[in-house]
């Protein structure tokens, strides 16, 4: 049987619940230790299936793995195979990261097209028009990226699009390449901090990570060292929003409030009371009932196109009318027809979701079309009383540690079975 997530929502949750650390930082952070020599040590990392493949690329590579109380150490030695299997590259996108530190190091990879995937066709030119830039030589032939390069040369690249993937492999590959690299109209997001802070403590030189402006100058070697990554924002933000929904009094841990602007202020202007401190959060109901707002997604600083489907879900039983726009993604909205399923009222129009609040939504069969429409399916059937089966788990798996049992612990009626 396919296993399933039961939830009897329509009561609050209580406590304290604590965010595990960012898989968007973790991810590149893990391919970024090929780039150092010697040991790397990745601390309170997530248990995740995204973060199990990244290994299984790693060691299929050849590198040393091993795994110790929710620590990775990374040993690396010179690659048995510079060729990421497909199996890999199709299951997680991110694998395409392997493509800057393997030229960068070794001079040669050879990476599948990721493909489309389900919130769409996700391109790949940015990165090989920086990688082309500085130096390396692309050939696009039967479905794989074959790079080669001698020693990559720092060069001026600006990006049409802040895309998070491209500034991290450039920001990788740069580290190596001989001289200055400047990546202009680079991404923002504190991902690409933390990635920076990473590549800088293995003796690399960025500056200006979390700025438009990256300029890094290269470096002859990089050395393995021991890293702890940010908070994950995003999960942080997914419970936000959950005890937004069901009106709850939660504290959320290990968060940097920061990061989550965006989201703190669109909840702010439902109603919800934000208290902010030191490493914490508590969300509490506000005195009114919530009302629905328009949301935009953009690159960071705007509002994340990860929060998009879980504001969506709070969106539809808040009252008027909300309109959420997805500019980051061209077909980011296939959570829409799970939801209404649950009988939501949306209505989309080219890349905007109009979306009428409704009293309470009711339960139904439905499943994770993608990572964050789980959780937004998940937060909406914490809302309601009906009882809610989320099949297609997998997707949830790649980038929620153990959700199932954090909501457990702050009183949330919600199993897994099967
Ligand atoms: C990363 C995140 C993902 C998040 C996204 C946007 C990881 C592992 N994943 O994905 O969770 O939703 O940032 O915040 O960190 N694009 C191009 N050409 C390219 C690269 C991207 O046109 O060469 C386009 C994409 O199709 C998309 C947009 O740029 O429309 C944003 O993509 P990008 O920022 O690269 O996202 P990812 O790095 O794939």
């Amino acid at each position: 049987m396919e296993e399933k997530i039961v939830v009897t929502g329509g009561k609050p949750l209580q406590g304290k619940i604590k965010v595990s650390n960012a898989k968007n930082a973790v991810l590149p952070i893990l391919i970024a230790s090929l780039l150092g020599d010697g040991e790397s040590k990745i601390l309170d990392v997530p248990h995740l299936t995204d973060v199990d493949t990244t290994c299984s690329v790693l060691q299929h590579l050849g590198q040393e793995v091993a795994r110790q109380n929710g620590h990775i150490m990374i040993r690396t030695v010179e690659p048995t195979s510079f060729e990421a299997p497909y199996q890999y590259v199709r299951r997680m996108r991110a694998s395409f990261l392997l493509l800057g530190p393997l030229l960068a190091r070794y001079g040669r990879a050879k990476i599948p097209l990721p493909g489309g995937c389900a919130i769409g066709s996700r391109p790949i030119n940015l990165h090989l028009k920086g990688l082309e830039a500085l130096g390396a030589k692309v050939n696009l032939e039967h479905g794989h990226v074959e790079a080669n390069c001698r020693r990559l040369k720092g060069a001026q690249i600006y990006l049409d699009f802040p895309s998070v993937g491209a500034t991290e492999n450039l920001m990788m590959a740069a580290s190596l390449a001989k001289g200055q690299t400047i990546i202009e109209n680079a991404a923002e997001e504190p991902e690409i901090v933390d990635l920076a802070n990473y590549l800088n403590a293995m003796g690399a030189r960025v500056k200006g990570a979390g700025t438009p402006i990256i300029k890094i100058e290269g470096v002859k070697e990089l050395l393995g060292t021991t890293h702890t990554p940010i908070p994950d924002r995003i999960e942080a933000g997914s419970y936000m929003v959950a005890a937004a929904a069901t009106k709850s009094d939660l504290t959320i841990e290990n968060v940097i409030a920061e990061h989550l602007k965006p989201v703190i202020s669109k909840l702010k202007e439902m109603g919800v009371q934000v208290d902010e401190h030191e490493s914490s959060l508590r969300i509490r109901p506000g005195e009114e009932e919530l009302k629905a707002v328009d949301i935009k997604t953009l690159p960071y600083p705007g509002f994340p196109t990860d929060m998009q489907a879980q504001m969506m879900a709070l969106n539809c039983i808040c009252k008027g009318t909300g309109v959420v726009t997805e500019t980051v993604f061209e077909n980011r909205f296939m959570h829409v027809d799970e939801l209404k399923r649950m009988g939501a009222k949306i209505k989309v129009e080219s890349r905007s979701a109009i979306i009428e609040g409704v009293k309470n939504l009711s339960g139904a069969p439905v499943k994770a079309t993608d990572l964050r429409a789980g959780a937004a399916l998940i937060i909406a059937a914490l809302s309601t009383e009906a009882s809610t089966e989320i099949g297609a788990l997998e997707h949830i798996d790649r980038g929620y540690d153990n959700i199932v049992g954090k909501l457990q612990e702050v009183g949330a009626s919600i199993e897994r079975i099967g």
